[in-house]
């Protein structure tokens, strides 16, 4: 198994520390276009090898795509992150470029490759490369509800002071303020959580997680890397080891939830074949309401996209 990370920052070396840590591939490549980085952080997670007790190779190139041939599965992380201030959607000029030109490279190196994208702003960044790579979408999907349930579940267990492990969550919606957190899909050891917690404060637990990326760019000055590297690295780990794991994805929808022809986070099923199946919930009429809303917000950006690329070619 080979699995290649585009970008070696902080996102892109953490997922690939995981990556390789969790023995996911024999062959783990991360790519960077600054010179010599790669290398420089491949070459320090392979030296964890001997006291992390893995056999994964991992090694490092700037910009050489051949070193990326074949791959099974590729995480793209290169793109700016967000600075104070920023909305994760006036990254779109800058890193649609990147994830265009990044997926272009993979997908000429490694046609069979399942792709997941995590660069934001991240459901119109994984439309860019949808669209660029001409997969099917089965294949190509986004890094964003894992992160955003275990904000959400983090926040739950500090809360009740239980173990993170035992709460379950799902979520919806685009990978920013309009997400969709759904307490009543929610549970804390096969108990429904708002038997364990008020309103008020299951409220206010939602609200901040719906805020939780820019929590951490306010506390750091740049965005968060090891929950984010992680949770790519969870989703490889579901494919590579075809677990058929629940998780909330960044997929291409064609009519689930009412609406089509959008990049946005629903519950799938992972697997050796990507995407496997889109579960849609019996959501009630409120939950619907703000899906729908979420996915406005998704479509203007998308729209954004989609101007910048009928500019281009006018
Ligand atoms: P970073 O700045 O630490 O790393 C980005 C890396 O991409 C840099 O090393 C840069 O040299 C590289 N890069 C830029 N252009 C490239 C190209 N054309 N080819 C190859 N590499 C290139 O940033 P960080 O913190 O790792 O974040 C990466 C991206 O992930 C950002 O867009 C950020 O907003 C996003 N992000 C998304 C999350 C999600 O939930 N989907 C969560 C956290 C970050
Ligand atoms: C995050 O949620 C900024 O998308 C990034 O941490």
């Amino acid at each position: 198994m080979k699995v290649t990370v585009v970008g070696a920052g902080n996102v892109g070396a953490t997922c690939a520390d995981a990556v390789a840590r969790w023995e996911l591939a024999n062959e783990v490549v991360l790519l960077d276009i600054k010179e010599g980085f790669a290398e420089g952080k491949a070459l320090d997670i392979w030296q964890t090898a001997p006291i992390n007790l893995f056999d994964s190779r991992v090694t490092g190139s700037t910009n050489d795509y051949t070193k990326t041939a074949g791959s099974d599965v590729v995480v793209i992380t290169s793109g700016l992150p967000r600075k104070p201030g920023m909305s994760r959607d006036d990254l779109i000029a800058t890193n649609a470029a990147i994830v265009k030109s990044v997926t272009e490279s993979v997908v000429k190196h490694s046609p069979d490759a399942i792709m997941i994208i995590v660069s934001n702003p991240l459901d119109v960044m994984t439309y860019c490369a949808y669209i660029t790579s001409k997969l099917p979408s089965q294949k190509v999907f986004g890094m964003a509800g894992i992160l955003d349930t275990a904000r959400y579940r983090a926040f739950l267990a500090t809360e009740l002071n239980v173990s993170p492990k035992d709460i379950q969550a799902v979520l919806m919606g685009g990978h920013g303020d309009t997400m969709v957190p759904l307490p009543r899909y929610t549970t804390v050891g096969g108990i429904p959580v708002t038997e364990l917690i008020s309103k008020e404060k299951l409220d206010a637990i939602v609200d901040r997680t719906k805020k939780g990326g820019g929590e951490i760019v306010n506390l750091l000055g740049t965005s968060a890397w090891y929950a984010p590297g992680t949770a790519a690295a969870q989703m490889v780990e579901s494919i590579v080891r075809d677990q058929k794991r629940v998780f909330p994805c960044c997929v291409w929808l064609q009519g689930e939830y009412g609406l089509k022809d959008i990049y946005m986070g629903a519950p799938v099923i992972l697997g050796r074949n990507g995407v496997e199946r889109i579960i849609e919930l019996k959501l009630n009429a409120e939950e619907m309401e703000l899906v729908k809303a979420s996915g406005k917000a998704v479509k203007e950006v998308m729209d954004v996209l989609d101007k910048m690329n009928s500019n281009v070619t006018a």
